[in-house]
């Protein structure tokens, strides 16, 4: 009956509801602790309290804010604390609710971003800024099904340009926006290579620098810029500033990846166009265990993994799915995230939006507001060294395990998913949130 009410809730958007999960939900304990430890120290340290907000505060933006902001939910149960770890198996899919609520609370009264001009189409200055008006530019159509891998990097900028968080008054800004396009570049024929995209981001970077005083103020470290491919991994590699200090805001967030520094760098989920209202699949109708397909060309874990498991009757693991890739997610308890070229696939957030636990193969990835999220909670991370194993792993929960982690999904969907305007704890609220926590920066004046 729970679980029919969180489809329900899920189906409508509605706000979180926490009773769902009365159980105590089973974490891996140290983990757990090391991840709690890890963001409580996090969440101390960021926390972006010592601003003086006072001097920009605009009521009319506060009160549209505050509708955004949902009701934070069964306080009640955050007040037990009699045991250490009955708060955390109190959250659900949180680390911390309530830390988390009131943070982000503080963030759409007060966190206001700054982008570059370039990006307004009216802009009317130099001819030679026409001319690349369109790297700039919000992209007209980001849900055409062939925007593919860049999706997220310009539902970014749509949503970030329709915010609330927005200011034209750069002086107030905490953050600040660098609006070029990674895939706007990619299909420019004077640009197009990695290398040239990387020319071109670094002389763009100098420009804002000297026509702006804000770069200098920090050395870049307020600065940042989205991409979603792995084409944009190198854009800062010619701009030594760029990459050490702005930060990078990437779906290719692997501590393998040259260019990505973990904490500094924001973990954006990789989402793909797709029909955005789907009725969920309930657990009982899943009778499917798992369930993958993808190109297994450049990637040895996929690789093994068909070699492995390609045979075994009761697991779905495909190259080429002999059936519709969305009706493996809806007929499958469990859709395997594995890691091709990338750490990064949209699977992961396919999996969550079609209510399929992701299991996930990647390590070395760091997976998207895992500050926020317990991503123990709904999901089975997996090392890839341990593929062998897949199956008893996944066997050996049990149908309570699973429910719950069912559920805590249920909760986590509407963090995977964009909107043309923003809205709620979405793809894009979560993401500035995140950028939020990294606005403790010390700034010389200007
Ligand atoms: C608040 O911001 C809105 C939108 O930017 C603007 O139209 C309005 O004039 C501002 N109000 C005040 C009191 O500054
Ligand atoms: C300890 O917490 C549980 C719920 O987690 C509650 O039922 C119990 O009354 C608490 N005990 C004390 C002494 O507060
Ligand atoms: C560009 O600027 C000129 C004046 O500097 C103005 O007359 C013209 O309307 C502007 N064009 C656009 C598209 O804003
Ligand atoms: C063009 O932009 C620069 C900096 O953004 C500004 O200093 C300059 O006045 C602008 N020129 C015109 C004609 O608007
Ligand atoms: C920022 O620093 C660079 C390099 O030192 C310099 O060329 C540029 O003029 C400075 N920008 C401003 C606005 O002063
Ligand atoms: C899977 O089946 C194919 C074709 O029947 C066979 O060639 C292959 O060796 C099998 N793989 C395993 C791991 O058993």
């Amino acid at each position: 009956m729970a679980l029919e009410s969180c489809i329900k809730e899920n189906n409508k958007n509605r706000k979180l509801n926490h009773q769902l999960c009365r159980h105590q939900c089973r974490p891996l304990p140290i983990l757990v602790l090391v991840l709690v430890l890890t963001f409580s120290s996090w969440f101390a340290f960021f926390s972006p309290r010592s601003y003086d907000h006072n001097s920009f505060t605009n009521t009319s933006l506060m009160s549209k804010n505050n509708k955004f902001i949902p009701p934070i939910p069964n306080t009640q149960t955050h007040h037990h604390y009699n045991s250490s770890s009955s708060s955390s198996s109190q959250s659900g899919p949180y680390h911390d609710w309530q830390l988390f609520a009131a943070d982000f609370e503080e963030m759409m009264r007060n966190f206001k971003i700054y982008v570059y001009p370039h990006v307004y189409s009216n802009n009317n200055n130099t001819s030679s800024e026409e001319a690349f008006a369109g790297i700039f530019l919000p992209h007209p159509n980001p849900l055409n099904p062939k925007i593919g891998n860049y999706l997220s990097e310009h539902m970014f900028k749509l949503s970030l340009l329709r915010s609330s968080l927005i200011t034209t008054i750069p002086q107030q800004a905490h953050s600040y926006f660098l609006p070029f396009s990674i895939n706007a570049m990619r299909n420019d024929r004077r640009i197009r290579s990695e290398a040239a995209i990387a020319e071109f981001v670094a002389q763009y970077t100098r420009r804002i620098s000297s026509q702006f005083p804000f770069w200098n103020a920090s050395a870049g470290a307020d600065h940042f810029y989205v991409c979603c491919h792995s084409v944009g991994r190198d854009a800062a590699s010619k701009h030594a500033d760029l990459h050490k200090n702005a930060v990078q805001v990437t779906c290719s967030s692997s501590y393998f990846q040259k260019l990505y520094v973990s904490h500094k760098d924001v973990s954006l989920p990789q989402v793909w166009p797709r029909p955005l209202h789907v009725p969920l699949n309930p657990p009982h109708a899943r009778d499917r265990l798992v369930y993958f397909s993808g190109r297994i060309q450049n990637s040895n874990v996929r690789q093994e993994l068909i070699a492995l498991w390609g045979n075994d009757t009761s697991m779905d693991v495909f190259d080429k799915s002999p059936y519709p890739y969305e009706e493996g997610f809806r007929r499958s308890k469990y859709c395997l995230h594995v890691k091709g070229y990338e750490v990064n696939t949209a699977r992961v957030s396919d999996a969550i939006h079609y209510g399929c636990i992701p299991v996930i193969l990647s390590n070395y990835y760091d997976l998207p507001f895992a500050n926020v999220l317990d991503w123990t909670k709904f999901s089975v991370i997996i090392n890839t060294g341990e593929i062998p194993f897949l199956k008893k792993r996944l066997l050996s929960i049990t149908r309570q395990m699973y429910l719950t982690m069912y559920r805590n999904l249920c909760q986590v969907r509407r963090h995977f998913v964009w909107h043309k305007t923003p809205r709620g704890y979405d793809s894009f609220y979560m993401t500035a949130y995140q950028l939020w926590l990294r606005t403790s920066v010390n700034r010389l004046s200007y």
